[in-house]
């Protein structure tokens, strides 16, 4: 992925930024917290055949910084973005909190999603403890900013494997981590904190669905993910060996290789 790829779009009174790549089928990667859209470089890198959009979501990234944040506004912005690149429907691929964000879309706009790519992410809501470490990170946030952040979060969202044999993938968390700007970053931590539960609708998914898990996330355990796809009828799970939380980046062979089988399959 070039930096000729990355280009920006208003929609929504506000700049969005975004990789675009190749022409046909269109799918969008969602990023999660708190990093951008370069969480998909490698998996953008592949997938030929298909138009491949990441965009950074408001407030993170190169992205305008705007006042307002929430599940809500997320997916709209995302589906402003479809209706600006004249994609009626697309194949949705959110990780962690990018899969928080698939599911508002398929309550608000379930006709623009064409298959869903669920990646170590999780359809309940935070519970009361959850909801006050969000809190507790608020405060991290404000008084030390993102640098703090990363110094905390590096360590939980790679395998402990991957912090010891793969310093570029670390450098490149840390730096996505501390570029961020500190009021995009407490607008995502409260819109993840007043998310909805979405366990309710995934009985009622009807679009192929894929499930993808990193065995040692410390975030999202493989079980949970598991117990995830066996909600959503006929989806398909995959558990990627040697990845934490960011599958994309820490797996980028095999985690290409799964979507690719699925695309291929819903072509
Ligand atoms: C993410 O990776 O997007 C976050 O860790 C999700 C969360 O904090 O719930």
């Amino acid at each position: 992925v070039r930096a000729s790829d990355t280009h920006h779009l208003s929609v929504r009174e506000l700049a969005l930024a975004y990789y675009v790549q190749g022409d046909w089928f269109q799918i969008l990667f969602i990023h999660g917290f708190p990093l951008d859209r370069t969480v998909w470089r490698q998996i953008m890198a592949t997938l030929t055949g298909w138009r491949r959009i990441a965009p950074d979501l408001r407030g993170m990234g190169l992205s305008d910084v705007p006042n307002r944040y929430s599940m809500t506004e997320y997916a709209d912005d995302l589906v402003a973005l479809l209706d600006a690149l004249s994609a009626p429907k697309a194949v949705i691929c959110g990780l962690s909190m990018g899969g928080y964000i698939a599911f508002e879309m398929m309550r608000r706009h379930p006709d623009r999603i064409r298959a869903l790519i669920l990646c170590n992410t999780r359809a309940e809501a935070d519970a009361e403890d959850g909801k006050r470490r969000r809190n507790d990170m608020i405060g991290l946030v404000q008084r030390e900013g993102t640098g703090a952040l990363a110094d905390v979060m590096v360590p939980k969202l790679l395998a402990p494997a991957s912090l010891k044999v793969m310093p570029a993938v670390v450098e490149h968390v840390r730096t996505m981590i501390a570029g961020n700007p500190p009021a995009g970053v407490v607008g995502a931590i409260e819109a993840m904190r007043d998310r909805p539960d979405s366990t309710e609708m995934l009985p009622k998914i009807d679009l192929p669905t894929l499930v993808i898990a990193g065995r040692d996330d410390q975030l999202i355990p493989p079980a949970a993910s598991r117990k995830l796809a066996d909600s959503i009828p006929g989806a398909q799970f995959t558990l990627i060996p040697d990845a934490g939380h960011l599958s994309p980046l820490e797996q980028p062979v095999a985690t290409s290789r799964v979507i690719a089988e699925f695309l291929g399959a819903i072509d």
